[in-house]
């Protein structure tokens, strides 16, 4: 096995694992690179579906998604699709998956099925080092604070996007979190907000909360919390979603990266109530 650290913050691309290898030993090697490195990169992996349903339930029950429809044979799957011609593809900003859920996503697996030449990179950002480099001031300021994540409704997901078919489910809603959660399987703290979701700290004046949402949203977008992944055909992303963000670049500027299909697969494992 060959590990290959991606930056100084996270992230790391691993060969010399076969991730067909549903064994036991297999799993809990993956999920031990998984939670030292927090998002783990294989190339060259072609799974199944079936392969990929079989993956992802070793590490917990499968979730589906509120708002998109999964594929007609396995529900388990999204299939994250941009048209060559759009500019825009899924998860285009900084994002924690689903933090508007109850519980939220633990781990993601995505595989990529067809990839643009240039273009479409995904970059993730380490949140346990973002909340290690907050300053004593705000630790303070939102110790024991929680706050509330909308799910934005279905035009944030399937409306906006012309290859994401919707599952029929419109409305908004949204859970209160933990501003500070701790990790359930290392017990490091991890700043658990983002701006794509994360709306309002609760208990708090709404200007003064805006004022530390903000700043809490320019320190998690710090460069040196992250590490950047080049996709190519059939390489496989796992993350934890409790202690990363992560976003899909959209560089998809006419003459250079507008023109190509992207297509991901993507499945979801079910989390906990963040504590
Ligand atoms: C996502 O935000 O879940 C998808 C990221 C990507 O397609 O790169």
């Amino acid at each position: 096995m060959e590990v290959k650290l991606l930056s100084g913050a996270l992230g790391a691309e691993v060969s010399g694992i076969d991730l067909t290898d549903s064994s036991d030993e297999n799993f809990n090697k993956i999920n031990e690179l998984l939670l030292e490195h927090k998002v783990i990169f294989f190339r060259d992996q072609p799974l199944t579906s079936e392969q990929q349903i079989l993956l992802a339930k070793k590490f917990g029950p499968l979730e589906t998604h509120a708002y998109v429809k999964g594929l007609e044979n396995f529900p388990e799957i999204v299939r994250i699709k941009k048209a060559p011609e759009e500019k825009h593809q899924w998860g285009e900003t900084w994002h924690t998956d689903v933090s508007y859920n109850p519980k939220p996503t633990k781990v993601i697996i995505l595989k990529s099925v067809k990839i643009p030449p240039v273009g479409g990179d995904t970059m993730f950002s380490n949140m346990e080092t973002a909340y290690d480099t907050l300053s004593d001031e705000m630790k303070e300021k939102i110790k024991d604070k929680k706050a509330v994540h909308s799910s934005l409704g279905a035009e944030a997901f399937v409306k906006k996007y012309k290859e994401m078919e919707g599952n029929g489910n419109l409305d908004e809603y949204s859970n209160i979190h933990p501003i500070v959660r701790v990790h359930p399987e290392t017990g490091k703290k991890i700043l658990y907000v983002n701006s794509m979701y994360t709306k309002q700290i609760i208990d708090m004046d709404k200007d003064e909360s805006d004022k530390i949402l903000k700043e809490l949203f320019l320190h998690q977008e710090r460069l040196d919390f992250t590490c950047r992944f080049k996709w190519t055909e059939n390489a496989v992303a796992i993350w934890d979603n409790r202690s990363t963000q992560h976003q899909g670049l959209t560089d998809f500027f006419p003459n250079r990266g507008l023109g190509f299909e992207r297509v991901m697969d993507r499945i979801a494992i079910e989390g906990d109530h963040p504590q």
